[in-house]
């Protein structure tokens, strides 16, 4: 029987887990056999006795050499990676740029390695897109940490004291992440303004009750695949100008841009920074790429010039309940492409497959990531 091993994240700040009881109840009906460590789901609310109760066996972290396949969140160290038998899976948030040694440690050891945040954006596989599932609890978290850093109300408030006006609330990037973060704070009660360079966002945006802020759309702003090119120089200038007026009256700043990897365009200056509110909040859910914002530090919370910055590096994990349900399921549904009545059929003809393999049989497939183990000797 195929044997399923989920480990403890070692991570730290990490509290999600790949695998919580009820997508534990799904492996079962593919047929697989699961191990879940002692402790896996405890800091996401997912106590032992509950994967017990689904049909998992609780075991200790020894047991990840004897399984078949390894489903974690975050890509383990090189020494965790040579635990795992030749010939085993390992299904994960692989990263691979930033996690060379173990990608190395996985490629000498024969082990196969799928990073889930390269599914492709294909209509099948919407139900496995982890990115899409963790941004909308990030764009989620984000409102939430701004409104409690925040020194004001979010909503408007007709009370016998007075009237307490609404907070301004504005968002960069409007994919996922970004337009979970106009709802929440659309939510709260906030007015909520919101720009993007895909041209199809402004009627999502304005489906959502927020306001767009137009700045045009640069030639060729989307890829095929849906998402945002680099701008240039002269665009993005441009943006910035038309920007900086809305910036200035906002108490929160949300922002969200990504360019697929790329360093994160720089949307808001020191400058432009400069000329917020004291006591306004900013997120830059893109510091972690470089940030949207000058100032920006990633995973670091920071005050400058009377702003307070949130760099926070891993919002999906303050919400890990929900983002280890929604991840969980992906998984399952990930798993559900090969194994079939307990028959693993691992078919790199596959589409899904193709693109999510990271490394198999001894060889890292993903180019970049070759070539740069090459760069170093390895
Ligand atoms: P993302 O996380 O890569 O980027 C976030 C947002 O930042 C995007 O909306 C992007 O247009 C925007 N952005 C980038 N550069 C910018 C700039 N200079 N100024 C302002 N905004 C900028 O994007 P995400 O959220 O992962 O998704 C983007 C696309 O992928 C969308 O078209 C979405 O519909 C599509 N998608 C498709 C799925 C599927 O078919 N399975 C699933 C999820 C998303």
């Amino acid at each position: 029987m195929v044997v399923i091993f989920v480990p403890k994240e070692s991570a730290a700040g990490e509290t999600r887990v790949a695998a919580v009881p009820e997508t534990v109840k799904g492996m079962l009906k593919l047929g697989l056999s699961v191990q879940v460590e002692r402790g896996a789901g405890k800091a996401a609310g997912f106590p032992d006795g509950d994967y017990e109760a689904a049909g998992a066996t609780l075991v200790d972290a020894a047991a990840r050499s004897a399984a078949d396949m390894v489903l974690g969140i975050q890509t383990p160290p090189p020494d965790v990676c040579t635990q795992q038998k030749p010939g085993s899976l390992l299904v994960c948030t692989l990263m691979p740029g930033l996690s060379l040694p173990s990608i190395k440690a996985l490629r000498d050891g024969k082990v196969s390695a799928v990073g889930l945040e390269f599914m492709p954006r294909i209509t099948r596989a919407q139900k496995m897109d982890i990115l899409s599932s963790q941004a909308t609890c990030g764009g989620y978290q984000a409102v939430l940490l701004a409104a409690v850093h925040l020194p004001k109300m979010f909503p408007l408030m007709m009370t016998a004291a007075g009237t307490i006006t609404p907070a301004r609330v504005l968002v960069l990037g409007a994919g996922v992440a970004g337009l979970q973060a106009i709802s929440t704070a659309k939510k709260l009660g906030a007015i909520v303004e919101a720009n993007d360079i895909r041209p199809a966002v402004k009627e999502q945006v304005e489906s959502l009750g927020g306001k767009f802020v137009d700045t045009g759309t640069p030639p060729e702003a989307e890829t095929k695949g849906g998402y945002a090119r680099e701008t240039s120089e002269e665009f993005a200038k441009k943006q910035r100008e038309i920007l900086t007026s809305h910036i200035t009256q906002a108490d929160v700043l949300i922002t969200t841009a990504l360019i697929p990897g790329r360093k994160a365009p720089v949307l808001v200056t020191a400058e432009m920074r400069k000329g917020m509110k004291p006591g306004s909040v900013i997120v830059d859910m893109a510091a972690g790429a470089g940030g949207n914002v000058e100032g920006s530090v990633a995973g670091q919370r920071v005050v400058v010039d009377g702003v307070t910055i949130l760099g926070d590096a891993n919002l999906p994990a303050q919400v890990g309940a929900d983002a280890s349900r929604m991840y969980a399921r992906n998984v399952l549904a990930f798993l559900g492409e090969f194994v079939k009545a307990g028959e693993v059929k691992f078919d790199l003809q596959n589409e899904i497959l193709n693109a999510v393999t990271i490394v198999h049989d001894g060889q890292v497939r993903h180019e970049p990531t070759a070539k740069s183990l090459a760069a170093q000797g390895s």
